[in-house]
């Protein structure tokens, strides 16, 4: 098979592709940042072959106008504004308007925005006894997921409360990750506060306690805020994926989210930052000798992997890594936390950032290497920074949610496969096995 990819007058771009001595023309499409891809949708009609990409590597799911990525140059853009100016600048909540509406907020829009998630935070009182039925060792992610998947028994969905159940969904998923974690340590919840930021009501709803008075520190707050924006979205990745694929069901809005809950848990997603730190903890445990642990880190039959290392779309450095490096420093010194774990962190970056190992394979830092040193400085249990994650990915998901709604071509999705089983074969019964 070859293709080849050609430039007509009346076809400004298609791409050949010869199968078994037969040439196809197949459609290619061109994105704003000049991607390019082969649309290979009516390739099976014609030629009775599927296209083959296990892992998605190569696959264009979906076009979308929410985020872009170039891999190669360490750029991430959330419609069209580069992620450095918005960390800077931008509140979460613009950002969140920003990807699910396509716009900044006027101030208009911003009032009426934020004043809607303020009024939106308290969960049902019923939904408060869910937290007793679960292990006190239960983990956060397990029960974030479920209790998502549950207010949809409390807000069922029909076309004209999509907006609203957004709203709902936005203000009230720091309110159950904030329960979970107090229900995890046996005090008491502490309710929403209206006053207070976005960051700050979720922090006083971690740390307050009925005997003392807490502050939301601004730097504690500040910080937050950075780490919520620099996890709002990612395009394609396998909890967007996943949310798409559950949503071209048109499964309901906390159906569909707990889906990408459930997949960004995993330790080769959102998980990473909890086994970075793990991971960090551990060679501090054993004496501290990172050049040890990334000698064994590049042994495959030793299983060990450098957590926080690699992605399957930055191959030169991931641009959140960088910003959260100068963050954790800046945060440290700002809250004057001691953490050994960040010399560790940096040793290892070091040592990884000039083996041949970790070059020849473009595995650089990637967003959670340095982001649970932060969560940790901040006062974030372990187990509470995937969670995190959820909070800050929370408007991405909502956002491909809500454009893949909002396009009409949307079709379910369906991938094929190559089929590789038992041919044909009876049926014996078990009396005669
Ligand atoms: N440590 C050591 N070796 C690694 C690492 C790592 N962290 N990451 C990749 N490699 C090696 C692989 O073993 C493979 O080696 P080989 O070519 O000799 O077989 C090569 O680099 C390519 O890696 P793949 O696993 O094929 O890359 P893929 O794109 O499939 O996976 C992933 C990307 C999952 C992020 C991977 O790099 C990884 O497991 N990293 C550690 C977990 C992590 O930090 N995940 C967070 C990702 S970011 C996010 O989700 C927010």
């Amino acid at each position: 098979m070859t293709t080849q990819a050609t430039s007509t007058k009346a076809n400004p771009a298609t791409a050949k592709l010869t199968l078994n001595g037969k040439d196809y023309d197949l459609p290619v499409i061109v994105g704003t940042e000049g991607e390019t891809a082969v649309d290979v949708r009516k390739f099976r009609d014609a030629s009775g072959a599927i296209t083959y990409d296990p892992g998605y590597g190569n696959t264009g799911a979906c076009s979308s106008a929410i985020t872009f990525i170039d891999g190669d140059k360490g750029i991430l853009q959330y419609r069209g504004y580069p992620i450095e100016e918005l960390a800077r600048g931008a509140s979460f909540l613009e950002v969140a308007y920003l990807l699910i509406y396509g716009k900044l907020p006027n101030k208009q829009e911003w009032a009426d925005f934020s004043g809607q998630i303020t009024l939106h935070t308290l969960i049902h009182e019923d939904m408060k006894k869910f937290f007793e039925g679960y292990p006190s060792g239960a983990h956060p992610m397990a029960i974030l997921a479920a209790m998502v998947a549950s207010l949809s028994t409390y807000y069922p969905e029909d076309a004209a409360s999509f907006n609203l159940n957004i709203t709902r969904l936005l203000a009230k998923l720091p309110t159950i990750a904030a329960f979970s974690y107090k229900k995890s340590i046996g005090q008491p919840f502490v309710y929403p506060r209206n006053e207070l930021s976005y960051a700050g009501n979720f922090l006083n709803m971690m740390f307050a306690v009925p005997s003392a008075t807490y502050t939301v520190k601004p730097e504690v707050e500040k910080a937050l805020n950075l780490l919520l924006i620099l996890h709002a979205d990612h395009e394609q990745n396998c909890s967007t994926s996943t949310v798409r694929m559950v949503g071209s069901s048109k499964a309901n809005l906390f159906a569909t989210i707990a889906s990408g809950i459930s997949a960004l848990s995993g330790p080769l997603h959102g998980g990473a930052n909890q086994e970075v730190i793990e991971m960090l903890e551990s060679i501090r445990a054993a004496g501290g000798d990172h050049q040890k642990f990334v000698a064994q880190s590049k042994d495959h039959g030793s299983n060990v992997k450098l957590m926080g290392f690699g992605h399957r779309v930055y191959k030169n450095f991931d641009p959140r890594a960088k910003i959260l490096k100068e963050a954790a420093d800046d945060v440290l010194k700002a809250l004057g936390v001691k953490d050994p774990t960040l010399d560790i962190a940096k040793g290892l970056e070091e040592v990884a950032l000039r083996d041949d190992y970790f070059v020849s394979r473009k595995l650089y830092p990637n967003v959670d290497f340095y982001s649970g040193i932060i969560y940790r400085a901040l006062g974030i249990p372990t187990d509470m920074f995937t969670v995190m994650f959820a909070i800050g990915r929370l408007p991405g998901w909502v956002a491909h949610l809500k454009e893949m709604r909002d396009d009409t071509t949307t079709r379910i999705n369906r991938p094929r496969q190559i089929y590789t089983g038992p041919t044909k074969r009876a049926f014996v019964p078990l009396s005669s096995r």
